[in-house]
């Protein structure tokens, strides 16, 4: 895609995302972009594994790389290792007109640009606690680990706009690559994603969502 197709908006929460005209979607809520993913991806995400010295994370769909830079900035004893993987990399002239740095001091801001700027495919040491590694390819021809990641951040684009990355065959995907005792945990409530999850093995519990969604999803693989 090229940038005509993407529009900088500003959500509820005073933070910026990013509207795909082609797909008539947004990469976050608009009710607040780093509000839902304070919410979504880190209190009821990361802080479930808090307990551990390591965190192995997933995510699908690394796109702005908010999540990977609240979670970056989020811990300073535990080492996280980030997997992200992402399909359409956006370009630095959209990333840098986005505003999330900017709501955060110097330190945070340099991270996020480090963050943007990390070779694509190979494992990058951002912090000592924090390992980075962008992988720049489909989640169709992705070759997953197995028992692996404790957390996947499942944060493709919705249902209605992607049904092909809410099927039974990725959620399969995704729960062979979880270890036992990890967890996906997505923005998304649908019930058709409740029960494809369910059918596929995982125990889905359902929470109350951030602000201006009624509820979220986790599934655990017990
Ligand atoms: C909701 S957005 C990502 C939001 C991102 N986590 C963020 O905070 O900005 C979904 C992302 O999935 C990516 N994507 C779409 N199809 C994909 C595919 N087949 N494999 C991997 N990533 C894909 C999109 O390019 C987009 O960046």
């Amino acid at each position: 895609m090229n940038n005509s197709s993407y529009q900088i908006i500003e959500t509820s929460d005073g933070s910026s995302t990013i509207f795909v005209n082609d797909l008539d979607e947004h990469y976050h809520s608009t009710h607040g972009a780093i509000q839902e993913a304070k919410h979504v991806f880190l209190k009821n995400g990361l802080e479930r594994k808090s307990h551990l010295n390591e965190i192995s994370i997933f995510e699908v769909g690394f796109g702005t790389g908010l999540n990977a830079f609240l979670t970056s900035i989020s811990s300073s004893t535990t080492t996280i290792k980030y997997d992200s993987l992402e399909l359409f990399p956006l370009n630095m002239e959209l990333i840098e007109s986005l505003n999330y740095a900017s709501l955060f001091n110097i330190d945070e801001q340099k991270m996020f640009l480090e963050l943007h700027k990390a070779e694509w495919d190979n494992s990058i040491l951002i912090t000592p606690n924090f390992q980075l590694k962008k992988i720049n390819q489909s989640i169709f021809d992705h070759n997953f680990l197995i028992n692996h990641y404790d957390i996947i951040y499942f944060d493709a684009f919705g249902p209605r706009a992607q049904p092909e990355m809410w099927a039974i065959n990725v959620f399969e995907k995704m729960y062979s690559t979880l270890k036992n005792g990890g967890f996906l945990v997505t923005y998304c409530a649908k019930g058709q994603v409740k029960r494809d999850l369910k059918a596929v093995g995982f125990d889905v519990v359902s929470l109350p969502g951030p602000p201006g969604k009624r509820e979220m999803t986790q599934a655990w693989k017990v």
